[in-house]
């Protein structure tokens, strides 16, 4: 089947959150004459500041909204001509999704598809940016392919999952050319500082506990976000419509040296690592095979040791960005969160009925 038309006028769909921000910056470096519109909710993830430095660039703009509102999703697609859509918009984090889920089905899995019914309308190409957490915990020695049986296991995970079974469904019943990206544990700059490795950089750079849930042997893929931001643009350039391709860098660390490596590379004490109550349901393993992807000429550029470190580093350069962010709601979640944890109570938090912030 011959590769889709390489696209110029995008729909960035969480385009001021962690992995969108990069992937519009990378896009814009790479692709100067093409056109993005950032459509964003500006939750407290989505943020103008992780644009820094781009606001004003010709191609650049911004339409602040929420993907489940399928007339704003219009509008911002006709005005500006959108030839694509790519999906990063989510509520993402798995901690979260714990205690408070409904959040997560409204936007990841209405929000999806609503993309899919404006496309469908306008008839517009749709990338959809998903996660290896939709396969569940992967027992040693496999990997999971694309084709592997979905098999979520947190509320973040199913909600992911639905949309990505959404997604091939729109593409098999109304021919909507769609493309898929499962991507592995992401890190990098402008990571909000509820995710581990944001958390643990930030937290050592204030020399406070890094806290490790369970036995910290959990193992994860960690692919630097500018290793995954080229792997999507090379599914956009040369994907195949109706495929799914997993994007990571194919080896896996421990949690427990994940934690190691921040605390070396920041200078911090060995001896700030906590262990603490585990998260429930937490997955042993996420572990994917990505050859689909290199089979178009992709290749990661640096393994999860390198990622880390580099990721860390970032954080310990850029104060200015994650400072504010820790001096607001953060400190509330925080408290919810690890309170219980980091004082010996090993019970789950109690339940939020107000959503997932
Ligand atoms: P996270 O960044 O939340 O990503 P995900 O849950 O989507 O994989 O967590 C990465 C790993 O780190 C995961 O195995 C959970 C673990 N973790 C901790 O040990 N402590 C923490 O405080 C957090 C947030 C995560």
């Amino acid at each position: 089947m011959p590769a889709l038309p390489s696209p110029r006028r995008l729909l960035v769909t969480g385009g001021c959150g962690f992995i969108g921000s990069n992937f519009v910056r990378f896009w814009l470096h790479r692709h100067p004459e093409s056109r993005v519109v950032v459509y964003d909710r500006l939750t407290y993830a989505g943020r103008r500041e992780n644009l820094t430095g781009l606001w004003g660039h010709p191609g650049l703009s911004l339409v602040v909204g929420d993907i489940a509102d399928q007339a704003a999703v219009r509008g911002a697609c006709q005005e500006n001509g959108t030839d694509l859509i790519v999906n990063f918009a989510a509520e993402s984090h798995v901690d979260r999704s714990i205690l408070g889920p409904l959040a997560f089905t409204d936007t990841n899995v209405r929000g999806t598809q609503v993309l899919l019914e404006v496309a469908r309308e306008l008839g517009l190409r749709l990338h959809h940016v998903s996660t290896d957490e939709v396969y569940g915990d992967i027992p040693e020695g496999r990997r999971s392919e694309e084709t592997s049986p979905l098999s979520p296991r947190s509320p973040y995970a199913a909600s992911k999952a639905a949309a990505d079974h959404l997604v091939g469904a729109y593409h098999v019943t109304y021919g909507l050319p769609v493309t898929i990206t499962r991507g592995a544990n992401t890190v990098g700059p402008y990571q909000h500082p509820e995710k581990a490795l944001p958390l643990f950089s930030t937290n050592a750079l204030l020399g406070e506990p890094l806290p490790l849930y369970g036995d910290g042997l959990q193992r994860r893929d960690y692919t630097h976000v500018g290793d995954h931001c080229r792997g999507i643009e090379t599914v956009l350039l040369r994907g195949e419509s109706g495929q799914v391709y997993n994007v990571g860098t194919g080896e896996e660390i421990t949690n427990r040296e994940m934690a190691r490596i921040v605390l070396e590379t920041l200078g911090g004490n060995q001896g700030l690592v906590r262990h603490v109550a585990d998260r429930p349901g937490h997955d042993r393993r996420y572990a994917m095979n990505v050859d689909k992807l290199r089979a178009l000429g992709w290749e990661p550029g640096c393994g999860p040791r390198e990622a880390v470190a580099r990721a860390a580093r970032w954080y310990a350069a850029n104060r200015w960005w994650w400072e504010p962010i820790r001096g607001g709601e953060f400190r509330s979640y925080y408290r919810r969160q690890y309170a219980h944890r980091l004082t010996g109570d090993a019970g789950v938090p109690s339940p939020d009925v107000s959503g997932g912030e």
